[in-house]
């Protein structure tokens, strides 16, 4: 036994439970990963799945396939096509290859869709609009129905003929099989409709043909909807009551329970880092009794091997599907198993992988700079040939990652921070509400720097001559950047220091404990995760909080499954928002009142009683010390924000990179 199945004795005990043989107990949920082409299998693809493999998963559960030939879309891989099978072969050889199992996903949006617009491609079980983007699907006729039934048997056969294991049916996430069991979009009179057992028919008999077309060994997993949080469609107690209905009839190998639908409650899918860890195991623990004892999945929001461990020694479950925690590091089994877990990069749910999926970019992480790369595993960088003397200026999260990465190749880094804590603007936002688990980011990267030799000068505001007296070969500036002054105000309020960026001030407000009474104004031209977090603590403290930004809604630059649970911290909290406003010179500070101009018309409105007036603007580059530098003859890499003020993704990504090149 390792360190780690001594410590995790559930998570790496096998699972023999009728056809289903797990080596322990780790499946890879299903995620779109975009890495498909012309509905093709691509090599990439293959490579982010034997990745995940190679980490130790028992079973890998693919993103959706094109099952039915009325599926065409181009990032989906479509298996009714024989060019496919090839591929297909390849794949599920490059799984099997590390003893771990494929199953195929089967899904349809129907009419659901989250990226702006109607769905072109839309089916549907009736003429109703999305809740989402209401787009009103072509209803499916029953010989459609019959004939996609039937498509999704031969497909699986052509699966099972490839080497995949098995397939899982994703009935809830608002998808196609969900708006079917939903009495809220399936208002159909005919057999797929009209009563419990009519809306029930479309899985049943999907679940059937699957059966017939294929050998006793094969494996039907299923994704039923929990809780949906659409009043008069799915609650618990139906998502009871059509798991046991299912579970009693047919033969499933192993049930799930995920929650939200295509609708406001989009974001329970996949929990945002301001949902409880393992968000969802106690309605699943719930609803265990519904399945007729088969094999239980635990999902949402699992991202570490304890939590794990201790969902399944008390019985909650009998697996857990793992999703993002897979994404950012696939090494995420074997690093628990070996006892290696603070080796491990966590998952901290900021949610940038969905939101580049729905803009049809590669699934990529904020926290792996690696995903899909053919040494993603348990990867350490090679070392180079001729180390060099580094200093890296800046001790935020692209210059720990740069850090890190150039110490692990061999050279002799040294990181200079203003701060006395690593971590820069992230530690501030780990601070704020929801944002604690952003820390896993510097944890890592600080702990892989220290372990690698990094030499750390922290509380140092660096300047030339202590870069220079360290005689360099390179210098990276990680130096940052900060909030540009709102350019409707004077320009001498600034010099003032009468208003204070969100950054000077959340320190601030975090020391206080007690309500500071009137009004607090937030002029948000930043829209991302942090601002709201701030927000979220003004509201604690103030009697009224107003947003106010230029934009006609707030979050713009949140992917909507992050950005929903925004707008529903924002409503619970009383925060007001004031769109297409810019602060106005006419404000008068010293009286309370902050005055705000409408873009589009110019009119005035007033807010009084203001006891704090603050600004989240866009950033400009701290890079003073790099024209000096480059003049003694230093060279000179800038990085993160302090070459272009953007995001964590990037920060972390360009870091990377460049510190695989120096
Ligand atoms: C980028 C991304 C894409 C996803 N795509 C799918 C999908 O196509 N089908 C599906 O059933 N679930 C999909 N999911 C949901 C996951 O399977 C899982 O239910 C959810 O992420 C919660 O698990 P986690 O907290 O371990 O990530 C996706 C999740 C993510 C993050």
């Amino acid at each position: 036994m390792t360190d780690g199945s001594t410590k995790y004795p559930h998570l790496f005990a096998p699972l023999d439970r009728g056809r289903l043989h797990l080596k322990n107990r780790i499946v890879h949920a299903s995620m779109t990963t975009r890495r498909v082409l012309d509905g093709r299998v691509t090599d990439p693809m293959i490579q982010y799945y034997a990745n995940r493999a190679a980490g130790g998963a028992a079973a890998v559960v693919s993103e959706p396939l094109n099952m039915a030939t009325v599926q065409t879309a181009a990032h989906k891989v479509r298996v009714w096509d024989r060019r496919n099978v090839a591929g297909l072969k390849r794949w599920a050889g490059a799984i099997n290859a590390f003893d771990c199992l494929l199953l195929g996903q089967i899904q349809d949006s129907g009419r659901g869709r989250h990226e702006r617009g109607r769905n072109p491609a839309a089916i549907g079980v009736s003429s109703l609009p999305d809740d989402l983007s209401w787009t009103v699907p072509h209803v499916m006729s029953t010989s459609d129905i019959d004939r996609m039934i039937e498509e999704f048997g031969s497909s699986a056969a052509r699966l099972e003929r490839c080497g995949f294991s098995g397939v899982e049916i994703s009935s809830g996430h608002g998808h196609l099989f969900h708006q079917f069991l939903s009495p809220w979009s399936n208002q159909r009179e005919d057999r797929f409709g009209g009563d419990f057992e009519g809306r029930l028919r479309f899985l049943i008999d999907t679940v059937a043909s699957i059966r017939a077309s294929t050998s006793g060994r094969f494996l039907i997993g299923l994704k039923f909807p929990g809780d949906d949080g659409i009043a008069g469609s799915i609650d618990p107690e139906l998502a009871a009551r059509i798991a046991n209905a299912v579970t009693s009839r047919e033969s499933i190998d192993y049930a799930t329970f995920c929650q939200g639908a295509h609708a406001r409650t989009l974001d329970w899918h996949i929990p945002d880092m301001h949902w409880p860890r393992s968000t969802w195991m106690g309605l699943i623990e719930s609803l265990r009794s519904a399945v007729n004892g088969v094999p239980l999945m635990g999902l949402g929001l699992i991202t570490d091997p304890a939590e794990a461990e201790g969902h399944l020694a008390r019985g909650a479950v009998d697996f857990v599907g793992i999703g993002r925690a897979l994404v950012t590091d696939p090494a995420w089994p074997i690093k628990s198993a070996a006892g290696r877990e603070a080796e491990i990069r966590y998952c901290v749910s900021c949610n940038t992988c969905w939101g580049t999926i729905v803009d049809g970019q590669p699934m990529v992480c904020d926290n792996n700079p690696r995903v899909a790369l053919a040494d993603e595993v348990d990867w350490k960088p090679a070392p180079v040939a001729r180390p060099r003397r580094i200093v890296v200026v800046g001790a935020g999260i692209s210059g720990l990652e740069a850090a890190w990465i150039a110490a692990a190749r061999g050279h002799q880094v040294t990181v200079f921070g203003s701060s006395e804590n690593p971590g820069g603007k992230t530690r501030l936002h780990a601070l704020l509400p929801g944002g604690e688990s952003l820390s896993s980011i510097y944890d890592y990267q600080y702990l892989a720097a220290k372990r690698a030799g990094v030499v750390f000068k922290l509380g140092i505001m660096a300047g030339v001559d202590d870069i220079v007296a360290l005689r360099p070969d390179s210098v990276v500036l990680a130096t940052g950047s900060h909030m540009c002054w709102p350019r409707t105000l004077p320009k001498a309020w600034e010099a003032e220091g009468m208003i204070p960026d969100v950054r000077t001030l959340a320190p601030q407000l975090l020391t206080l404990t007690q309500p500071q009474g009137g009004t607090a104004v937030l002029f948000d031209m930043d829209h991302t995760e942090g601002t709201y977090a701030v927000a979220e603590v003004l509201a604690k403290l103030f009697d009224r909080t107003v947003l106010v930004t230029p934009r006609e809604r707030v979050a713009v630059d949140v992917p909507l499954v992050s950005s929903l649970g925004i707008y529903r911290r924002l409503a619970k909290k009383g925060i007001e928002i004031l769109p297409s406003c810019e602060l106005a010179a006419e404000s008068s500070l010293e009286d309370g009142i902050v005055r705000v101009r409408n873009v589009y018309t110019g009119a005035l409105t007033e807010i009084s009683e203001v006891a704090v007036l603050t600004y989240s603007t866009p950033r400009a580059s701290d890079d003073v010390l790099a024209a000096p530098l480059r003049a003694l003859g230093y060279p000179v890499t800038e990085i993160g924000d302090c070459r272009l003020p953007r995001t964590v993704l990037s920060a972390t990504s360009e870091a990377h990179r460049v510190a695989m090149s120096l």
